[in-house]
């Protein structure tokens, strides 16, 4: 898990109080600029990409490809709004 100091900090803290913490690594950052932790096979950027501009997605997908092991899989989740950002887009 990659997230912002802050969350990545509560992420831990329930994720050991749940005897976990052997299982998934946390890594504190901004995924915007601070280096992607390297080596991983799957990566999901989930619930993000609606936030970012085009460009800011495209940096990130970059990013994550320089430091992904051969094969890795990328899984992206997120749901897409109008250009307003104030509700779902409607399908075509
Ligand atoms: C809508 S929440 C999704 C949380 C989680 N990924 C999920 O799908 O349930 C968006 C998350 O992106 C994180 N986030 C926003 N900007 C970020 C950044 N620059 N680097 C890392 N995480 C960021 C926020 O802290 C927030 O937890």
């Amino acid at each position: 898990m990659f997230e912002l100091p802050a969350v990545a900090q509560t992420a831990q803290d329930r994720i050991a109080s749940v005897g976990l913490e052997g299982r998934i690594d946390v890594c504190a950052g901004d995924a915007g600029a601070d280096p992607l932790p390297a080596g991983y096979d799957a990566f999901l950027v989930a619930n993000l990409a609606h936030y970012w501009s085009p460009e800011q997605n495209r940096a990130l997908l970059h990013r994550i490809r320089d430091v992904a092991a051969p094969g890795a899989t990328l899984l992206i989740a997120d749901f897409w709004t109008d250009p307003t950002h104030t509700s779902r887009s409607r399908p075509p």
